[in-house]
């Protein structure tokens, strides 16, 4: 089968069973955003342990791409120290599914779940880090 074969496979499956799909329990941060082209819209919960990513979950309606490309990046980013969470880039993402040449359109889709996490992180870590600023600038910049 075809590399891109296998990727739309991927985009289809995490479609139907997203990974990481619903709420978790008493979470640290929330953060919500929607596309406002198509008004999808998704909420992420994250949970921490010390400086650790320990849980994320993520729930909300979206197309195929925006859903598997939010089950890839909380599957990326679960258990992970927040420094390599912060450090995830657009590029990381949208390799993991073949979507680097995605149309620029369709670029909101594949990135609204990484804006939230980017937002989400920067509540959590913006009381104690003075640099937190520029994670703020970085989300809002995406797209
Ligand atoms: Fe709404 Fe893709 S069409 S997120």
């Amino acid at each position: 089968m075809a590399s891109t074969d296998i990727y739309h496979e991927m985009i289809i499956d995490y479609s139907r069973n997203p990974a990481n799909f619903g709420s978790l329990d008493d979470p640290d941060v929330t953060h919500h955003d929607s596309n406002p082209l198509c008004g999808d819209s998704l909420d992420m919960d994250l949970k921490f342990d010390g400086d650790t990513l320990s849980e994320i979950k993520f729930r909300g309606k979206g197309c195929a791409i925006c859903m598997a490309c939010s089950s890839v990046l909380t599957e990326i980013a679960k258990g992970k120290p927040i420094g390599e969470v912060r450090a995830i880039q657009k590029g990381d993402l949208l390799a993991e599914l073949g979507l680097e040449h995605l149309q620029a359109v369709r670029i909101k889709c594949a990135l609204l779940s990484l804006k939230i996490l980017k937002f989400a992180l920067y509540k959590h870590i913006a009381a104690s880090h003075p640099d937190a600023e520029s994670l703020k600038e970085e989300a809002a910049g995406l797209y």
